[in-house]
């Protein structure tokens, strides 16, 4: 269980005005958050005090009952997937979705094995020789997601991952997607400006508004 608890952050070029004031949040395994709200309301930001890339100003983030407020993001082993899932270029579709196995050096044989695997679970088996520019957007997001969760990792944090694709895409692509997060039983916590992809994957949500989660659902 993911857990944040009176989370609280300014920005300096903005003392006045909290960005977020007191966020308590709670993520069960296999379930999936989602957390709407305006432009600027701070949601991006949350996501990345979850992850260990910012730090909170007061509060904390738990996981399994232990205070990881001070780990740093790779010891957290949680999967970040934002707009511009950023694939590598250099490296075939195999390739990028190996190269969290090799991070952790499970030797390059194995990891091609196990990321061949993955990419047969995504429908993707045929693309492993494939460049990542040769694939189609909802295909590159498909790679990003078995990407993200090749390394089993405790929880996956998603920004806005569908808004670059087209209304068809991110239809097709958000149930798949559930089903994916699902089956890996993680806590996800998903962050859109989409009240239908929120509903679709999402088995509550939140809006964020001046700076504290209001229920949604
Ligand atoms: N590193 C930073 N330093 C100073 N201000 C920041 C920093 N990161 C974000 N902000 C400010 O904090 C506010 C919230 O940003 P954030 O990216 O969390 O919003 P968001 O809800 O994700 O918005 P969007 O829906 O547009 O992605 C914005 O006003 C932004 O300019
Ligand atoms: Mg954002």
């Amino acid at each position: 269980m993911l857990e944040l608890r009176d989370i609280h952050k300014h920005w300096h070029d903005a003392p006045e005005w909290p960005l977020l004031s007191g966020v308590n949040l709670r993520v069960d395994a296999g379930e999936t958050v989602a957390l709407l709200g305006a432009s600027g309301s701070g949601k991006s930001t949350l996501l990345k005090i979850v992850a260990g890339l910012e730090a909170p100003e007061q509060g904390s983030v738990w996981f399994d009952g232990v205070d990881i407020t001070g780990w740093p993001p790779e010891r957290r082993r949680f999967a970040l997937m934002f707009q511009d899932f950023a694939l590598f270029p250099h490296l075939n579709v195999r390739d990028n979705v190996a190269f969290g196995l090799i991070e952790q050096r499970v030797r390059k044989a194995e990891a091609r094995d196990r990321a061949q695997a993955m990419l047969a679970r995504f429908g993707l088996a045929g693309h492993g020789d494939a460049r990542v520019w040769t694939l189609s957007g909802g295909e590159q997001q498909r790679v990003a997601l078995a990407r993200a969760l090749i390394t089993q990792p405790r929880a996956l944090l998603l920004d806005e991952p569908f808004s670059a694709l087209d209304a068809h895409l991110r239809e097709q692509l958000r149930d798949e997607f559930r089903e994916r997060i699902t089956e890996a039983g993680m806590a996800a916590i998903l962050v859109t400006h989409d009240a239908q992809e929120a509903q679709a994957m999402a088995q509550h949500a939140w809006t964020l508004r001046e700076g504290r989660p209001q229920p949604l659902w």
